[in-house]
Order: C-alpha cells, then structure tokens, then sequence
C-alpha cells in the first residue's frame, strides 16, 4: 500500500500526511514545487510534483502508488478528467475526495461535478464532504485576528458547523487504510455543535485573555476594506461565497458521521483554539 497525499501543503492534505505518517503508512506528498516542500516541511516525507493544471506531472505522480488522497486546489484549468482517466489506467485501489457538506443541493459548483466525474471513472472512492473548516481561522482569518483583534468576515449572524481539518484528515486516512469498509461511501464531518462568530470572538477572548470582537462587517464593507489592503479581487469574491451559507442561514446542520467512524466525539472549536493559540498571540 503506498498512498499519494495531493493538497500536501494544505489544510487537510497536511493533517492527512501527518496522520498516515504517524501510522507508518507510506504515503508520497504531492506538491507542485518539491524544493520548496523540502526546504519547509523537512525531508521526512518523500515528495513528488504534481500540478492538476499540468497533465505532464500526472504520470510519475501516479508510479507507485495505490491509493490516493485527493483535494480540488483554487486554479484555472484544472485537468481532473486526464487525471483520473490515468489513475483507472494505472489501476488505483481507491480515492477518498475532499468534498463539501451540503454539495448535492449545489450543482453548479466543481465539487458536485468532481463527484459525478470519480463515480463514473469506476474507481472506488469515499466522499468527505466536510463543513467550515476551523483552521480557516488560522489561515484567512489570521492576520486581522492577531493584528487588529478582530474577526473580520460578512457571515451575518448565521451559525456554523465549524469542522477540525484534523479530524476530516482522521477520517480520510482511515478511508484509504482499511478502504474495503469505507468503499464507495460519503461521510458528511461537522463539529459537535452550530456556532456563530460572535461565539467564536467570545471563546477566543476567554483562551487568549485579550478581548476578540467580531466586528459582522457587511459584504461592501468587507469587499471596500479588502481592496484598500491590496487583495485580490477572485479571492475576495470567493470569501464573500464561502460565507454566504453561514449569512443566510444554511450552514448550521450538524452531522454525526466522524463520531460513527471514529468513535469519538468531534473535537470542539476551545480545544482548536487552545491548540493553535500560538497563531494569533
Ligand atoms: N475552507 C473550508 O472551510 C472548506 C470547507 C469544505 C471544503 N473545502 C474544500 O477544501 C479544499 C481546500 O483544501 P485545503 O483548505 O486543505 O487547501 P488549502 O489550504 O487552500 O491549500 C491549497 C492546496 O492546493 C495546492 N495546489 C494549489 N494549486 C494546485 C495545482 N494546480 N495542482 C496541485 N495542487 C495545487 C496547494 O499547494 P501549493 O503548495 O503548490 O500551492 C495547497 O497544498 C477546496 O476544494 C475547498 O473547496 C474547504
């Protein structure tokens, strides 16, 4: 068993290495610039280029593996078709794909055709459709937490089922270690409970001791302040996108599916913030 961990430098894909590394399963990570993994992350793990936009890197990326761990990157001209077309050439056991809570409601985005595109192409797969990832608050979110003390994102004041990469990682790897019992299955992984940002500011303040205000700015108000900082205009739009269930009121649905494969309760957003305090103090 040998397993290809693509979005290696991601949020998920990371926490996937990690996992399977720790368990003593080879894995080979997939970055498009392996230099530069090796001067970040160290030479513990063994890398391999990969760009989804360059269909001259999907071979060697496909020798000698079995398995494949697959997350849908930010990007144009994104070749998942040819992609998956040679991993059924080379006879790929299984693909457990990053996907997102609620997809089936939403056809129009990549993650419902990138289901429809692994079902057809035969290979086994596990779906993990995950909801908000909590290390959003430690990656996007970051700057404005630990610079200006606030949560600075036009959710409104929707709830939302705040979701620990580490455990979508739990739940990936275990699907491509013992994949017979996961074949062909979707896992929809939240956290134990709904929250606002206002409850986040909140437990925020009490782990750091300084006071977190989430400031519900609206969408103009976050698009104007966006651009007098320099950001890009598609990753801002994205962001407002990404938001836009919580603002509306559609991500709140709590699913108990990584307790049902784990056994464990979900791990809650203080244990997060107390793990990753040292990100934003
Ligand atoms: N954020 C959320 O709350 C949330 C919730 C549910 C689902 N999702 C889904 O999760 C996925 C993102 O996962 P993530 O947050 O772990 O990733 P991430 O932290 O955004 O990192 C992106 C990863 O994609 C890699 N990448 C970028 N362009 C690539 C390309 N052309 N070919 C191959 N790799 C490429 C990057 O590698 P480099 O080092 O090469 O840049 C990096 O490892 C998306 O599909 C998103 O829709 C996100």
């Amino acid at each position: 068993m040998k397993i290809l961990v693509t979005g290696f430098t991601g949020k998920v894909g990371y926490q996937v290495a990690c996992y399977l590394q720790a368990t003593n399963i080879p894995i080979v990570c997939a970055v498009r610039n392996p230099e530069k993994s090796k001067a970040n992350f160290g030479d513990t793990y063994e890398y391999v280029s990969l760009d989804f936009s360059d269909v001259n890197t999907f071979d060697r990326a496909l020798e000698n593996v079995d398995r494949i761990f697959l997350m849908y990157p930010p990007g144009q001209n994104l070749q998942f078709d040819i992609f998956l077309y040679k991993a059924k050439e080379k006879g790929i056991k299984h693909i457990t794909y990053l996907s997102l809570k609620d997809v089936q409601f939403m056809p129009f985005i990549h993650h419902y055709k990138m289901e429809k595109l692994i079902k057809s192409s035969k290979i086994p797969y596990t779906f993990v459709r995950a909801g908000y990832f909590m290390q959003n608050l430690n990656d996007f979110l970051c700057k404005e937490i630990r610079d200006s003390h606030r949560i600075f994102i036009p959710a409104g004041k929707g709830k939302t089922s705040f979701v620990d990469t580490r455990d979508l990682a739990e739940v990936s790897a275990l699907s491509l270690i013992d994949e017979g019992k996961h074949i062909n299955k979707t896992y929809v992984l939240t956290g134990g409970e709904a929250l606002d940002f206002f409850d986040v500011a909140k437990i925020m303040t009490e782990v750091f001791k300084v006071k977190i205000e989430y400031t519900n700015p609206s969408v103009k108000e976050f698009k104007q302040y966006m651009r007098t900082i320099g950001e890009d205009e598609e990753f801002v739009n994205v962001v407002v996108g990404v938001h836009m269930p919580t603002k509306l009121g559609l991500a709140k649905g709590i699913r108990h599916d990584y307790e049902k494969v784990t056994g464990k309760k979900p791990t809650n957003i203080r244990k997060y913030i107390e793990d990753y305090k040292e990100n934003w103090i």
